[in-house]
């Protein structure tokens, strides 16, 4: 018998409602609970989703045991104590992306999931898309031979505003953690970790970067090229070259319903509309998950997201961006 969820919306902002359509759109989720700051707005934003019970704080939500499932939707510098307090509580949880600032506390709620059995997930809703399934089939039946180079970017101009969650360095601003991580999550993805990286960045005013390059290298003779800034309108494409051939992920590649491969044979295209919003793909493998009493995917395993923050975090540091979670490590480790 198919098992329905109730889901817990915590941070009602502007990327829960996306996953909130796509909870409801999959049939078998149900947007039960929304928490908030503030009780007026989760009211608001239960009743957009018909939402059966809301709460004026983060902490409520958790409590309650009729919810199944959270979904943490506030922006980066709240993860890491909102995820903590839903595995402490037993509460299975897919937390948005980056899944927290740095990897000191990303492996702590990663001992802490699988030290008390409970589900985690991060949001990286690139990684189930049909799109990144069909790459990685093309690769693994070699259609572009040993790949040998990544190129991804994700960049646009951001209206600079020092207190918003884009630059401010206090909600875990930056391109890097914002923008930056799916590039990487790419060539994670595709390449593993690398063996060189090598970073530049061009820093706002606040004291988080704008714009950073990043080249990464791998043993086996790979070069990933990666950009990510909040200052120009840059292609957003991702190519991944072989020996033998290449894809292209056409325009917004870390969403994109569209690829083409070119190779010997001559050029092959895939073309893929959502269900929905593409949210639907993450939230259907956070219930296939459940459903099969796993408590961590195994499309986007714990492992590969602390890879990607110890990554993330080598990339900062060359860039010279610290947050004050950095220098909390001082004193907790
Ligand atoms: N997967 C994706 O495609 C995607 C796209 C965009 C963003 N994201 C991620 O989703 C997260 C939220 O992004 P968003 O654009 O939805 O953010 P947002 O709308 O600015 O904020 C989300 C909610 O967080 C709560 N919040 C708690 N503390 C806050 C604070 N100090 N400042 C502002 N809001 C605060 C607010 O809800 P209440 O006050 O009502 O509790 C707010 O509505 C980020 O981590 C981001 O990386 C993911």
């Amino acid at each position: 018998m198919v098992k329905n969820y109730n889901w817990g919306v915590l941070g009602p902002g502007k990327i829960a409602h996306q996953v909130s359509a796509a909870i409801v759109s999959t049939g078998r989720g149900k947007v039960f609970a929304v928490g908030s700051r503030d009780l007026s707005r989760a009211g608001a934003f239960a009743s957009q989703y018909k939402a059966e019970r809301f709460y004026g704080s983060y902490e409520a939500l958790i409590a309650d045991e009729d919810v199944d499932i959270i979904y943490i939707a506030t922006p980066h510098h709240l993860h890491y104590e909102f995820t903590k307090k839903c595995l402490e509580a037993g509460k299975p949880v897919m937390c948005e992306k980056p899944a927290t600032i740095n990897l000191r506390q990303f492996e702590e709620l990663m001992h802490l999931s699988r030290e008390k059995g409970v589900f985690y997930m991060d949001a990286l809703w690139s990684r189930f898309l049909p799109s990144t399934l069909k790459v990685l089939e093309w690769i693994s039946e070699g259609r572009i031979g040993d790949i040998k180079v990544v190129r991804a970017d994700f960049g646009f101009k951001a209206t600079y505003d020092p207190s918003g969650r884009l630059f401010n360095p206090a909600l875990g601003g930056g391109s890097i953690l914002d923008i930056g991580i799916y590039p990487i999550f790419l060539s994670l993805l595709l390449f593993g970790y690398p063996n060189d990286i090598k970073v530049n960045a061009v820093m706002a005013g606040t004291g988080v970067d704008a714009s950073c390059n990043m080249s990464f290298r791998y043993k086996e003779g790979g070069i990933a090229s990666l950009l990510s800034t909040f200052l120009a309108e840059t292609d957003t494409s991702a190519e991944i070259s072989g020996t033998a051939g290449r894809i292209c992920m056409n325009r917004l590649w870390y969403r994109t319903t569209s690829l083409r491969l070119v190779n010997g044979d001559g050029e092959s295209f895939f073309n893929q509309d959502y269900k929905l919003n593409g949210k639907e793909y993450e939230v259907e493998e956070v219930m296939r998950c459940l459903d099969a009493g796993l408590t961590e995917s195994p499309l986007l395993p714990l492992s590969f997201t602390a890879d990607l923050m110890r990554l993330m975090d080598e990339v900062r540091k060359q860039a010279g961006v610290e947050y004050k979670e950095d220098l909390e490590k001082i004193y907790l480790s």
